[in-house]
């Protein structure tokens, strides 16, 4: 399970508008613990809240800090906007991770594809094959508008297709998706449009091929939010999980352990099993086929009136 560090914010710097930089320390100078390219860590906010934040900077065996870079959502549920309005320099700020669920696989060439804010994994990966010689990167960063395109010269200058939807219109991905191509692999990282978007349009290409991240993590307060019963099966307790309560954290209400770490759907480590009922899964880190056996508590609800669960291990009763 990834280490829960008492980070110094040593730096923030506005990138634009809507994008600040933050980077993190540690209050002692020691080396922090190492990440690849795609890794995220999860930040408490200042108003308490918990998120998951991308690394920006190329992977590090032995990094003595970790920068991520938060889009100030003025719609949102509030930890944007207290990371924006409220994290100051020295403050401390607890971090958990780093965790990588959208590590950079070997290939030959490479796609990287971000949306928006989702540029943040997809910079980190860019920078970290440009070590790699032989590896063929070629990246293409959509947004709305300049205003609103972090390090948008640094991808200009790299070669990379840089695209504004409010000046250019629509971006059209097929041309570089119509031919599959077993030695590459295709990245994206934006919202979830961009994500459906991408994946229609190369369902003819091998699955493993094609990797995707939601740039706006999981949030266990987020979806629709409806009230269900949950029955732990080892004892057969009935219990009542209110809208806007995880499942992990009722469960915590009634006495139950259950391990966690980054309680945004993203590192495995909540784990439990689904007995009986239909989950409506919102984690990064279930398989398809482990969903009918599994699910992640820190974000995922009933998709029904209730579902029955039971610790990671724990066999169904015999029939
Ligand atoms: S605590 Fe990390 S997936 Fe639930």
């Amino acid at each position: 399970m990834a280490e829960t560090l008492e980070l110094i914010l040593a730096e923030r710097e506005e990138l634009t508008p809507y994008v600040t930089r933050f980077v993190l320390r540690s209050p002692t100078g020691a080396t922090l613990p190492g990440y690849s390219a795609g890794a995220h860590l999860t930040l408490t906010t200042p108003s308490g809240e918990k998120r998951s934040y991308s690394l920006v900077e190329a992977g590090e065996q032995q990094p003595t800090e970790y920068t991520v870079c938060v889009r100030r959502e003025d719609q949102g549920r509030g930890g944007s906007l207290s990371m924006h309005r409220h994290a100051r320099i020295g403050d401390t700020l607890t971090v958990s991770g780093p965790h990588n669920s959208f590590g950079l696989e070997p290939a030959r060439r490479y796609l990287l594809i971000a949306g928006g804010i989702g540029v943040t994994p997809i910079r980190s990966m860019a920078n970290e094959l440009r070590r790699n010689e032989d590896a063929i990167v070629d990246v293409v960063y959509l947004s709305r508008s300049r205003d609103d395109t972090a390090f948008a010269e640094e991808f200009e200058q790299s070669g990379a297709v840089v695209h504004h939807s409010a000046v250019q219109g629509r971006f059209d991905l097929w041309p570089l998706l119509a031919e599959p191509d077993e030695d590459t692999r295709v990245y994206c990282c934006g919202p979830q449009p961009l994500i459906d978007d991408l994946l229609a349009l190369t369902m003819h290409w091998r699955p493993s091929r094609v990797h995707v991240e939601d740039f706006a993590g999981v949030d266990a307060l987020g979806g629709r939010q409806v009230p269900f019963q949950a029955v732990w099966e080892p004892t057969g307790e009935q219990i009542t999980v209110p809208a806007g309560r995880s499942l992990l954290h009722t469960l915590r209400d009634h006495g139950i352990r259950v391990p966690s770490s980054c309680e945004s759907g993203t590192c495995g480590s909540c784990r439990i099993r689904l007995i009986s009922g239909e989950a409506d899964h919102r984690d990064l880190v279930l398989t398809e086929d482990e969903r009918s056996r599994y699910m992640m508590p820190c974000v995922s609800r009933a998709a029904g009136p209730e579902v029955s669960v039971a610790p990671d291990g724990f066999e169904d009763p015999p029939h």
